[in-house]
């Protein structure tokens, strides 16, 4: 083991600390985690932790999920910078504008936004669940944001109507149905996997649509040996090392996350030796951003 592995593990330990880490991230990342997940399954670790820091090796809004669910743990980030430009997409003005327009519409959050637009929002989702969450929803309309393509899908998914936001994944977009084409030409037996954030044409090409877990679970238990991977690049190192006897084929090398890849082995070592960035919610947002997560873990799903 490296000397800086072994010092992040000393020092995780003195400070009673656990590290996050979402299936995009570098894979020197991944390996120093104590668990790798979905943001689904990074909110119910967090949530369920008994640890007193949380390093958390994502983007700013996952860092803010477990802040707003764990208001006594510190919270670190080891860079700031990582910001989702999709979250970015939704504000909290237009959403009160879009809330007057549609008085009887229930509003569903992909959990890819601010703790701001959480706390004005009746319950949150994740790619793993939203069909689910929708559905699970006792109203005819649902305004569903920030993401027009996860929308689009569930509206695919439910008989409710669907007033959408127009976010987007700007790694996601990058994966043209040609890509996917192209691969299966050459690859005729792999399964096409892709993430719901993927545009329609790319949805109408798989085989499977799903989370970043769920693609792990996918490939874990299928009896295939080859796989073309419609989303994040960095999904592919989480499916080699739990694979290694399996082909796993990127739809697009252009779909990187720039802000996922932040975050190193020395970040890492950075953020614990000084506790920084602490993440941290101005407790009434927080409290209300609460209960739209609270709603959305005890939606049954997936
Ligand atoms: P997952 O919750 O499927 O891991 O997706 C998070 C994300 O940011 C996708 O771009
Ligand atoms: Fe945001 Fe897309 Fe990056 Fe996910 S991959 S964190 S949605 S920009």
């Amino acid at each position: 083991m490296s000397t800086l592995k072994n010092k992040i593990k000393k020092l995780k330990k003195e400070k009673n600390a656990v590290i996050l880490a979402h299936n995009y991230q570098l894979g020197e990342v991944q390996d120093i985690a104590d668990f790798c997940g979905d943001s689904l399954e990074l909110s119910r670790k967090a949530a369920g932790t008994d640890a007193g820091m949380i390093v958390f090796c994502g983007v700013n809004f996952m860092a803010e999920t477990a802040a707003i669910l764990c208001p006594d743990k510190k919270v670190i980030i080891p860079d700031k910078n990582a910001g989702c430009p999709m979250a970015a997409m939704a504000g909290v003005e237009k959403l009160k504008m879009l809330k007057r327009t549609y008085p009887d519409a229930v509003v569903v959050t992909y959990v890819n936004s601010t703790a701001e637009v959480k706390a004005q929002s009746h319950i949150c989702c994740t790619s793993a669940n939203a069909v689910e969450v929708v559905n699970s929803r006792d109203a005819d309309e649902i305004i569903f944001l920030p993401d027009k393509y996860l929308g689009r899908y569930v509206a695919t998914k439910t008989d409710k109507k669907i007033i959408f936001w127009e976010g987007y994944c700007g790694p996601h977009v990058k994966i043209l149905d040609d890509d996917i084409r192209e691969l299966k030409k050459d690859h005729p037996r792999a399964k096409v996997l892709v993430h719901p954030e993927c545009t329609p044409g790319v949805i109408e090409l798989a085989d499977e649509v799903l989370s970043t877990s769920g693609m792990r679970k996918y490939a874990g238990k299928s009896d295939s040996k080859e796989f073309i991977v419609g989303t994040e690049i960095g999904m592919i190192y989480r499916l080699k090392k739990d694979n290694p006897k399996k082909e796993f084929y990127p739809a697009s090398g252009n779909a990187v996350c720039m802000s996922m890849k932040l975050c190193t082995q020395e970040r890492v070592m950075w953020s614990l030796e000084h506790e920084k960035t602490v993440i941290k919610v101005p407790e009434d947002i927080r409290v209300k951003a609460k209960e739209a997560i609270d709603r959305m873990l005890e939606v049954k799903g997936k």
